[in-house]
């Protein structure tokens, strides 16, 4: 049994990779709104706190992340700054602090999406970031051998097509569940490096 870390456990994705391990692993489940384990994965200081109190952890994951959704021409360098902010400094900021926190051989698994191969209308924000993010998985794993890291690159996720599927037509959906096997790939196997593209 490892004890794995999920930012964004209550979220669509984070609900689908909590049901997932906890038959096996002991989960400890983050979020802001989280009774426990609060956190804000865009403030330095709340990540650290969230790490003091977690203990020694086997595995981080990050189900989480927002960037700016609206129409390139109408697009302000401040609006584009969400994304790098909050989904991209975000998660790189787990991976910062959270390294320093994971046993040897332990596992951080970040999440991008489809979009960073199929670029949709008015989510330029959110390919920036997730290919920026992927680029990221690759030079950590590279340069930090003691650890692993991967992405999971969900499509939509079937129970969120009520919020995407107008931003995706045509796209097949994908249940939660299916994009959560990606993670126990990435928790429970030996890779790092890789992006999980669950399409
Ligand atoms: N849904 C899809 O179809 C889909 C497809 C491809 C990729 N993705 C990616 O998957 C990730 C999760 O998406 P989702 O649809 O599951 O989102 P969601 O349902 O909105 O859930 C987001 C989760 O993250 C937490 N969270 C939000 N902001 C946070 C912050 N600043 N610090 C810490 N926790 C925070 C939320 O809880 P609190 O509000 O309590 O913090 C919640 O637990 C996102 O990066 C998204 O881009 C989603």
């Amino acid at each position: 049994m490892k004890k794995i870390m999920v930012i964004g456990a209550s979220g669509t994705l984070g609900q689908a990779v909590v049901q997932e391990l906890r038959a096996d692993h002991e989960i400890v489940e983050a979020s802001r709104g989280d009774h426990r384990f609060p956190v804000d994965f865009s403030n330095e200081e709340s990540v650290r706190a969230l790490f003091n109190k977690a203990g020694q952890l086997d595995g981080i994951i990050v189900a989480a992340g927002e960037a700016h959704i609206g129409p390139l021409k109408e697009m302000t360098a401040e609006q584009f700054n969400k994304g790098l902010q909050n989904k991209l400094l975000g998660q790189v900021r787990v991976y910062l602090i959270g390294q320093h926190h994971l046993s040897a051989g332990g596992s951080i698994t970040l999440t991008t999406g489809i979009i960073t191969d199929e670029p949709l209308r008015d989510c330029a924000n959110v390919t920036a970031v997730d290919s920026a993010l992927e680029g990221f998985v690759r030079a950590a794993a590279t340069e930090n051998r003691e650890i692993r890291i991967n992405a999971v690159s969900p499509t939509m996720l079937t129970e969120s097509a009520d919020i995407y599927a107008a931003y995706c037509p045509g796209f097949e959906g994908v249940p939660a569940s299916r994009a959560a096997l990606a993670f126990r790939r990435s928790v429970d196997g030996i890779q790092t490096g890789r992006v999980y593209r669950v399409w």
